[in-house]
């Protein structure tokens, strides 16, 4: 078998040392659970298209990328799933059924109210009595309205978890996702809230086993990822609302990158954020609006959380693209 670095460099990529998608699902594995991955989401999504539901397809989480093929040690990112996770609650009180494809152990819709936090451990929550343990008085009102919200999901069969863990495993499941979501067209919203990485090794130029620490110093040289937006707004979800996210750390790039996204990819919205104040300001940039949407320190103060903002705004985005027969200005 030939493997990337004795294929001619013209066949695998744009001139630019980055390979075309399409060249990336032939050089890498699809994930083992690819198969049982949509069997999930094909039985939700005929569910919902029955019912006419509108639905989210919401990523979440960081990608990983692992260094070895029997993986040891992988890069990582700082992404914890907090925009994911919380965004759905707010499209499920929307009307929205969602498909939460989050990166594995990230934070989850709901579950994600009882993590453990610096200053309060899930275990706080419970109480011994006599005849075994409840919930801790203190905290009773507020499980049980996660728990009420929850339930009422779970119920109405309005949220389907799926997993991902390596950048290959997302990039192959977001792209079956698009196709056995395609029928629905318009009614689908793709709310790309995850960190994926840029960069990563491909299968035929990693290690089969554990590097090891004898041969000295390591050095890593790691491939573009290529930009899979474009196949996803052309191709793949052409009829669909997309919208993506841009991440900076120098407040001067932010809105000019999201613009330069919105023009090479051809899609509907970007919301960009910084780093380190992506909990309370945002701006949301379509083609002919820039909204900047932020929380006030009193709002901040009460735990108001900026999904609650800014999930309203797609909504209405997400109307106007329906009515316009996916043709937004
Ligand atoms: O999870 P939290 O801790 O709550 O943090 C939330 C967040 C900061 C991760 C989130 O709000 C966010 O900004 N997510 C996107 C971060 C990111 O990957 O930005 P980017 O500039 O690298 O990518 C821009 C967009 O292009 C993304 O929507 C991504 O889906 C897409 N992309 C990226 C790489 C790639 N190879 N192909 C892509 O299509």
């Amino acid at each position: 078998m030939s493997t990337l670095s004795d294929m001619p460099s013209s066949s695998l990529d744009n001139g630019q040392g980055v390979i075309d998608p399409d060249v990336f699902f032939e050089q890498n594995k699809a994930p083992a659970n690819l198969a049982e991955f949509e069997a999930k989401l094909e039985a939700f999504v005929s569910y919902h298209q029955a019912q006419k539901n509108r639905i989210v397809f919401i990523t979440s989480g960081g990608t990983t990328i692992p260094l070895e093929n029997n993986t040891v040690r992988f890069i990582d990112n700082f992404s914890s799933g907090t925009r994911g996770a919380s965004s759905a609650e707010y499209f499920l009180r929307a009307g929205y059924a969602v498909v939460f494809m989050h990166r594995q152990f990230s934070l989850q819709p709901f579950h994600r109210h009882f993590v453990p936090h610096p200053h309060l451990n899930f275990l706080d929550y419970l109480q011994v009595t006599d005849n075994g343990a409840k919930v801790a008085t203190a905290y009773e009102q507020q499980v049980k309205t996660v728990m009420t919200e929850y339930q009422q999901a779970k119920d109405t069969n309005r949220l389907l978890l799926l997993e991902f863990v390596t950048l290959p495993d997302y990039l192959f499941k977001l792209k079956s996702g698009t196709r056995i979501l395609s029928g629905l067209q318009s009614q689908v919203m793709y709310y790309l809230a995850a960190a994926v990485s840029d960069f990563f090794i491909p299968s035929a130029k990693m290690n089969d086993h554990k590097i090891q620490s004898r041969d000295g110093g390591l050095t890593l040289t790691l491939d573009q990822v290529p930009k899979f937006l474009k196949p996803l707004v052309s191709v793949w979800a052409s009829q669909s609302l997309i919208v993506s996210f841009k991440l900076e750390t120098d407040e001067q790039l932010l809105v000019p990158k999201a613009r330069q996204a919105l023009e090479s990819y051809g899609h509907q919205v970007v919301v960009a954020n910084m780093l380190h104040t992506r909990k309370h300001t945002v701006t949301v940039i379509t083609k002919s609006s820039e909204k900047v949407v932020s929380l006030s320190p009193e709002e901040l103060a009460s735990h108001v959380e900026i999904e609650s903002r800014i999930i309203p705004q797609l909504v209405h985005i997400h109307d106007a693209w329906i009515d316009s027969g996916s043709t937004l200005a």
